[in-house]
This record gives structure tokens, sequence and C-alpha cells, in this order.
């Protein structure tokens, strides 16, 4: 006999017959530490893949200290966490953004995901069965390295990881691909630079990374983009809009679209067929 998981799989295959895109992709943004601009990264990102005809969404999944709303000015009033905790649907929480983006919002306040039970496991799964108009889920997870980052990271197509030139930020994107590594996720990492001074001094930073997670892990992560240092960052995010809106020809917005040229030109690490069958896997994988 079907469950209920297998079930909502063949429904959203189903109804993804229709869709424009048969394939779904999931990228989870992670960080060692907060701070390092992984937020601003989803966000422009997220608009420059709409820009080219693709349907985005971003679930903000740092929970507890969940911000993508205030970046994108919009309002959610329901979260993930109404979801779970209250009676809320998918079409109560999914937020539509000016951008042509849609956001599920993490809500402030949340407590560890793993606690979730059965039953609300299935209710997330079937609420996210519902959306299968979506060619790219965009994960913002919270910084550092909890359970539920290293889940999001495992069942991902492409892991990005944000870092800065800062001694402090490299010794703790370092610890995160220790995790990544120690919980046996083999993984291409993406590694962003940012607010770096040019090119030379983000592959300068790279390279460090690289060189130390090659030395004492074995393993060799790969140079996705970099972001420079501006002050057009801070200014987009008092003014609540997005830098690659505010501001479309800057050399900021154009090393996003590097990174988006990347990420769009390579498609062969898409394992995830839907957004259930992502969901599932997260839930099989953290009740093991
Ligand atoms: N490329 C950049 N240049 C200048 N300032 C930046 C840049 N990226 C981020 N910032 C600053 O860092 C702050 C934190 O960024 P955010 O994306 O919220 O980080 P995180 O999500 O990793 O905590 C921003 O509000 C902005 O002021
Ligand atoms: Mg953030």
């Amino acid at each position: 006999m079907k469950d209920q998981a297998e079930k909502l799989r063949s429904m959203v295959n189903n109804k993804k017959d229709n869709s424009r895109s048969s394939k779904f992709r999931v990228i989870t943004v992670s960080s060692g530490k907060g701070g390092v601009g992984k937020t601003n990264l989803v966000v422009n990102l997220a608009i420059s893949f709409q820009k080219r005809g693709l349907r985005v969404a971003i679930l903000d999944a740092d929970f507890g200290m969940a911000n993508v709303d205030i970046l994108l000015g919009v309002k959610a009033n329901y979260s993930i966490y109404d979801l779970l905790f209250d009676d809320k649907t998918i079409e109560d929480i999914e937020v539509d953004t000016p951008y042509g983006i849609k956001l599920f919002a993490g809500g402030r306040g949340f407590k560890e995901f793993d606690e979730i039970d059965d039953e609300k496991r299935n209710k997330l799964l079937g609420e996210f069965s519902k959306v299968s108009d979506i060619d790219i889920l965009i994960i913002d997870t919270g910084a550092g390295i909890s359970p539920n980052v290293i889940r999001f990271i495992e069942y991902a197509d492409e892991v990005i990881i944000v870092t800065n030139e800062e001694p402090t930020a490299l010794t703790d994107a370092y610890s995160l691909i220790k995790v990544i590594n120690k919980n046996n996720i083999d993984k291409n990492l993406d590694i962003v630079i940012n607010m770096a001074s040019n090119l030379v001094n983000a592959m300068r930073t790279f390279t460090t990374l690289k060189n130390i997670s090659k030395k004492f892990l074995n393993i060799d992560i790969n140079f996705l983009g970099y972001l420079i240092k501006d002050n057009k960052v801070r200014n987009s995010v008092i003014k609540q809009k997005p830098f690659i809106e505010l501001y479309p020809n800057s050399e900021i917005a154009l090393c996003i679209q590097k990174i988006s040229n990347s990420i769009i030109g390579n498609t062969e690490k898409v394992s995830n067929n839907s957004i259930t069958g992502f969901f599932n896997n997260l839930f099989k994988a953290i009740r093991r």
C-alpha cells in the first residue's frame, strides 16, 4: 500500500506535467558566521533568476531570526511556524513580493525543526505538495552548525557557503565544511566571497579556505563568485529594496549576474524532482 508521502509525490509529479520545467532545484545558502551577507545574496540571486524567467521561491529557514521579509520590504503575517503550530495553510503563509518571487517566511522565535512530530511533518509535506509552480527554491539557513542547517545542506542540489576575508568568518566557514564532511555529506561546496575589494583579493581569500580544506579534510571546494564591498548594500537594506533592483547597472549587481550565470549553466546538479520529494528526504534524515 502506498504511504501518504508516496501519494503526495505522485500527485506532485502529475501536476508538474503541465509546468514549464520538469526539474525542480534546491539551493541552500549557508555560512559559518552570521552577518557575512547570506540573506542579501539569497534575495538578489532570487531576483536575478526570476529575471531569467525562472519561477523562484525563498524559504527563510533562519528560524528564530528570519529577516528575508524585511529585506524584501514585505509583511509576512504568518510563517512556517504558524503552518506547523497553528492551523495555517501554505496559501496563508505564502507571501507574494513586488519582484515576482515567492517567500515562505521563517518566523521569529522558532524552536528547532527537529522537534516536529509525524503529524506535523505530514502537514508540511501535504501543504508543500500544493506548490508545484516553482523551478528554484532558495533556502536561507541560519549561521552556524545546527542539525537543521546540515539537513538543508544534505538535501540541496547546490550548496553555497558565504564568507568574507575576516579570519573569524573564514574559521567558521572551515568549521562548517568540517561538519559537512563529518556527516559524510558528499556535495560540491560552492564558495562565495563577500565584501571583497576585487576579484584578486576574493581569489586570495578563497585560496586560503581551499588550501586548509584540502590539507586537513581532503575536500575540494569550488569558487562560485564574489561580491564587492559596497555601501549600496547597506543603503538597499535601509530602503528595504534589493540592490539588484535599486542599482541594476552597478558592479555589485554584475557580481550577482555572474554567480547566477554559473549556477544556471550548471544543470547536472539537479536531483530533487519535486518540492515534496525534497521535504520528504529532509524529514527522513531528521528522523533517523
Ligand atoms: N557586499 C557588501 N558590501 C557592504 N556591506 C555588506 C555587503 N554584504 C553585506 N553587507 C552588510 O552586512 C549586513 C549583513 O548582511 P546579511 O545579508 O543580513 O548577512 P547574514 O544573512 O549572513 O547574517 C548587511 O545589512 C549589510 O550592511
Ligand atoms: Mg541572514
